[in-house]
């Protein structure tokens, strides 16, 4: 892969951000576009990470038109299954935030344009980002080396302390996140113990639910502090989501 590498943010919010500081510091790679529907947010982002990038408002323009080699997809759930896909057919590196995207048959169509793709040498990657964290990847070889021994069943447990983030937002709509906690936080974990234990065939699936939050959110309808935006057509104005 040639370097630096030329890449186009696409969603410009909380992550979108972090990943236009951390392209921005690499030797490796250069920030030439953005994109988002709100231009404040690509303003913040070009001031502080990339005053040189074009900005666009409508992705397609973005890979049409923009000098890119990869784009990072970090949009609302429902949009990485479209845009990711996009992106691998206008001949794009992909990094997809996670969740992969929010039903089965659109993870399917992204791992079929994800192998046409690869023919062309073009790589999708989600970002499921603790199989880069030290600590993760110093267990999987100790796993891998036998000293655990036969790793039979793994228990993991997350919690948030913080209360839900982007409360009354996209985030938590089912139509545009696709489900709750385990599609934003638990796929870290799901994803980090099949990756420990090198083991990615589940024979079985099961689950609890509670929903000591939901009956409580369905009475608050406006979170002033929450950043996460909703997409347009959802709830009115800008304004009515800040
Ligand atoms: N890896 C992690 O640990 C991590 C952390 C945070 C978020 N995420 C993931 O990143 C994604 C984005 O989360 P976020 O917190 O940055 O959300 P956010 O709401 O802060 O940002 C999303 C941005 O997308 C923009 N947008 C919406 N529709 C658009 C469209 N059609 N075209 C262009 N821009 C559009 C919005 O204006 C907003 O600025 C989510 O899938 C989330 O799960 C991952």
């Amino acid at each position: 892969m040639k370097t630096p590498l030329k890449v186009g943010i696409i969603g410009n919010g909380s992550i979108g951000t972090c990943h236009a500081a951390s392209c921005s510091k690499s030797p490796d790679t250069k920030v030439t576009a953005l994109c988002d529907l709100l231009e404040d947010r690509m303003a913040r982002v070009a001031a502080d990470s990339a005053p040189t990038a074009e900005r666009f408002t409508d992705y397609r323009k973005l890979l049409a038109h923009a000098d890119v080699d990869a784009v990072f997809v970090c949009l609302p759930n429902y949009l990485h299954a479209p845009v990711s896909i996009a992106g691998l057919e206008a001949g794009k590196h992909v990094f997809c935030e996670k969740p992969m995207t929010i039903s089965v048959a659109a993870a399917q169509d992204m791992v079929a344009a994800a192998g046409k793709a690869g023919r062309e040498g073009k790589v999708l990657q989600i970002g499921m980002v603790w199989r880069q964290d030290p600590a993760a990847v110093t267990i999987r070889k100790l796993i891998a080396s036998g000293v655990c021994g036969t790793i039979y069943h793994i228990r993991t447990t997350l919690i948030r302390r913080r209360g839900i983030p982007g409360l009354g937002g996209w985030f938590t709509t089912k139509k545009f996140a696709g489900a709750g906690a385990v599609m934003d936080i638990g796929v870290h974990w799901i994803d980090t113990s099949m990756f420990l234990a090198d083991a990615w065939k589940p024979q079985t699936v099961s689950a609890v639910n509670h929903a000591q939050f939901g009956p409580a959110m369905r009475r608050i309808t406006r979170a002033p502090s929450m950043s996460r935006t909703t997409p347009p057509g959802w709830c009115g104005s800008r304004a009515a989501h800040r």
